[in-house]
């Protein structure tokens, strides 16, 4: 469903002009082990240049982007020079620079935001990045249509790893790492949903090259077409600000959610008719995923400095305010016709890998239900698993297990609940086994983690569960990815979505399709969800 339409549009001299006052002016993020401000800048001559380039929508894709780069050393007058797709480079946007130091290595790491807004929608521009005495990299990106004007697709995974190793091996790898990143750019989605768990640096001993191993490799389509994140359990890199999500704050130019201290960890953006809310489950999750022993054994003053990875509860609520705030302005909002929710961790999993976790059904899917989202996309578990629309819990169940509404699993009216989908096998080189699957498809569920501490990590204690919820799972390719068409109005006043997910094994750079089916719903808004909206509250 690539679409070319709108290619033609430019920039006015006037727009660019307007465009270029437009600069970003991000709050820098601040940790206990900042370096001090004395930084040599590089020379003019065999400056270093752009890398790990990567574009982001801004919190209205049709009008904002952000483009986002790495130096090996701080640089000269960072820029973009933005231009239409048949026109020059003539609008030049200064880039803002944000550092942060590794707590494992003690490197300065040398990021540069330049962020664009007012651009028109459903719009193809071309950039180059480049800094005094560099050569420039270039780029293009699509903007977002406006409201239902026209169909589009986008894709996403999670649990991604980097193509080969580097420093000790320590961290996930594999080719397939590689790979998805071509399968992914040949259906020119106009973006992708990354759902956490992108280069694994929390256990890798040199996570600086790890960072630029994720970023190059995935640059071949993320400087073309945003790849927006939310931040999984390896995001937390402990010693890296509070909770470990400074060199992910640092690296990412996300939408403003309203918080200086926990930018980018959750955000919303709107594109055409689809308002897409992405969460960091760390803040519900029971398990404590974002341990790594390498950090404990590793970085300087571990004990001394307090460093725990174990961050549950850490926003004090604040993130749970956002998503209601946010789900009730999509719900009341005559243009949104689709909530999704782009998540790390999973709320249901028929696998004995990580589980699914309770802490996510006690505080997320009761809004979920409330507010109406249509999908959720995950990841964590290293397979790919998808639901029948789920509302309310199985009469009876402590466990709260979700309630499929609907036996349909080629065609789902998301009016009636949320379909939740894992894809989480976009590279890492320990995909869900096949002997991990229970039979009949019983759920497996974190329900609470035993003793632990920073130097400890807390084990899972985890339960059985009917899994009537499940409507599909792939135990045949470990590695994949889910595309989207989103059609926004049909004849007869519907909506859909088709979803089909692409599978490939281990070492081949093959993915075809392995799954398809149809979201359906009417368009407009839905008067159980409004009653119940406006009545809502959260405990
Ligand atoms: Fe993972
Ligand atoms: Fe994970």
């Amino acid at each position: 469903m690539a679409d070319t339409k709108g290619a033609g549009q430019e920039l006015s001299r006037r727009q660019a002009l307007t465009a270029a006052g437009l600069v970003a002016v991000a709050v820098p993020l601040a940790t206990r082990r900042q370096a001090p401000a004395l930084v040599r800048r590089a020379g003019i001559a065999g400056a270093p240049g752009p890398e790990q380039v990567h574009v982001q929508f801004g919190a209205d894709a049709a009008s904002q982007v952000a483009v986002s780069w790495a130096a090996p050393a701080a640089v000269s007058r960072p820029r973009l020079r933005l231009g239409g797709a048949s026109s020059g480079h003539g609008l030049e946007v200064q880039a803002e620079e944000r550092t942060y130091t590794e707590a494992l290595t003690g490197e300065t790491v040398f990021t540069y935001h330049a962020r664009l807004d007012r651009l028109h929608p459903d719009t193809h521009y071309v950039y180059e990045v480049l800094n005094d005495g560099a050569t420039p990299v270039s780029g293009m990106f699509r903007t977002g249509p406006r409201g239902r004007s026209r169909g589009f697709r986008f894709t996403s995974f999670g649990d991604q790893a980097i193509p080969a190793p580097v420093g000790l091996g320590l961290g996930p790898w594999t080719a397939n790492a590689g790979f998805i990143v071509p399968a992914v750019e040949r259906l020119d989605p106009l973006f992708n949903l990354f759902n956490g768990d992108l280069a694994y640096a929390n256990l890798s001993d040199v996570p600086v090259e790890t960072w630029a191993s994720y970023f190059n490799n995935n640059a071949r389509s993320a400087a073309n077409r945003p790849w927006m994140p939310c931040a999984g359990n390896h995001e937390n890199e402990v010693g890296n600000g509070p909770q470990g999500y400074l060199s992910y704050q640092t690296r990412f130019e996300l939408p403003d959610n309203g918080s200086d201290e926990f930018r980018g960890n959750w955000y919303a953006f709107t594109v055409g008719p689809i308002r897409v809310i992405s969460l960091n489950n760390d803040d519900v999750c029971l398990q404590d995923g974002g341990f790594s022993a390498f950090r404990r054994d590793n970085v300087p003053n571990y004990v001394s400095d307090g460093d725990n990875p174990y961050i549950i509860g850490y926003s004090s609520g604040e993130q749970m305010g956002f998503l209601e705030r946010e789900l009730a302005r999509a719900r009341r909002s005559g243009e949104i016709d689709w909530i999704i929710v782009c998540m790390h961790q999973v709320s249901m999993s028929s696998a004995h890998f990580n589980g699914a976790d309770l802490g996510i059904r006690q505080n997320w899917l009761p809004l979920f239900d409330r507010y109406g989202v249509d999908l959720v996309v995950a990841g964590h578990e290293h397979h790919f698993e998808r639901s029948f629309p789920v509302r309310g819990t199985l009469p009876g169940s402590a466990l709260l297990t979700p309630a499929p509404q609907g036996t349909d699993r080629h065609l789902m009216d998301t009016s009636a609940g949320t379909v939740h989908m894992i894809i989480g096998g976009g590279g890492h080189s320990t995909p869900t086994p096949v002997s991990d699957f229970d039979k009949p498809h019983d759920g497996v569920l974190i329900t609470s983690v035993g003793p632990g501490s920073p130097q400890v990590q807390h084990p899972t204690i985890t339960t059985t569960e009917p899994a009537p919820w499940s409507a599909y799972r792939d135990l045949k390719t470990p590695y994949g990815f889910a595309s989207f068409d989103v059609v926004p109005s049909e004849p007869g006043g519907t909506t859909s979505i088709t979803v089909t997910h692409y599978g490939a094994e281990l070492g081949s750079p093959v993915y075809s399709r392995r799954d398809q089916f149809v979201m359906r719903k009417p368009l407009g808004r839905h008067d159980s969800h409004d009653r119940l909206a406006g009545a809502a509250t959260t405990s």
